[in-house]
């Protein structure tokens, strides 16, 4: 069941097991899930503090494909049949996820497979440095609302000038100097969050994020107009997201 830690109509927050919760969520009632879930890295994520840490070890893929298939399950469920997932994930999991996801939605659900580089880091001597993460683009139905972003153009003859928005999204991450850091490890950047609403959530539609750790994509919707649902595991994250929510919604 669902008890949200507060009551504003734009946006609720759940300390659950997000399977747990979803269950509450009425069928067809969300218009884009987004879901950013560990990435099965095999470490305990930690961030500032000794609370803003989550676990993200398991015994292998089966186990971890074995937590995000129902609850993959439960996201299709509660989507409008014009509504939309983006799954976020890895190198490590992307190529798994996306046969789930074809299971689930169907393989002609498939919308992009959008690459968010974030560039910062070091380099490898072995290989390619990986500066991306995966962000896996699937409608529920046959219709699905979308908004082309528009970003910076890189070419010298549109120099100054916006252009739509390809599935490659340069996005710098969080610097440990952002003012928009909380502490909360994997944190995703506001600026991303924003791209991505205004793109794939109608004005006053609703998103809901199971996994949505510091709350990141929730103040994404609320700034842009849109109402958010929140749900994680881990009560620190919750009173981060909280906290975010209402700076967000004060004003
Ligand atoms: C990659 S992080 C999300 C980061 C978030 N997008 C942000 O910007 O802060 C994954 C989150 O999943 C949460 N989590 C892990 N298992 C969960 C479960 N069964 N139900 C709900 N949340 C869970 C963790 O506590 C963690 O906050």
């Amino acid at each position: 069941m669902r008890k949200p830690v507060n009551a504003d109509p734009r946006w609720e927050l759940t300390q659950a097991d997000c399977e747990v919760a979803m269950a509450s969520i009425e069928s067809g009632s969300v218009d884009l899930v987004y879901a950013d879930p560990p990435f099965a890295t095999n470490l305990v994520q930690r961030g500032r503090s000794a609370a803003q840490a989550y676990d993200d070890r398991w015994s292998g893929i089966p186990e971890y494909l074995d937590f995000m298939t129902p609850r993959i399950e439960d996201m299709h469920r509660v989507l409008a049949g014009d509504g939309a997932i983006l799954l976020h994930c890895d190198w490590r999991t992307s190529h798994h996820l996306r046969l789930v996801l074809d299971r689930v939605f169907g393989a002609e659900r498939f919308v992009n497979h959008i690459v968010w580089r974030y560039g910062l880091g070091g380099s490898s001597p072995n290989r390619f440095a990986r500066k991306h993460d995966d962000i896996l683009y699937y409608a529920r139905g046959d219709g699905r609302w979308f908004e082309p972003p528009m970003v910076p153009s890189t070419s010298r003859k549109m120099a100054g000038q916006l252009k739509k928005a390809t599935d490659v999204l340069d996005v710098p991450s969080i610097n440990n100097m952002a003012a928009e850091r909380t502490g909360w490890p994997t944190q995703k950047p506001l600026a991303l969050l924003r791209l991505l609403v205004n793109a794939c959530v109608r004005p006053g539609g609703t998103l809901l994020d199971p996994f949505c750790g510091s709350g990141t994509s929730l103040v994404a919707a609320v700034d842009c107009g849109r109402r958010a649902i929140g749900i994680d595991l881990d009560p620190t994250a919750i009173e981060i997201a909280r906290e975010r929510l209402e700076a967000a919604t004060s004003v």
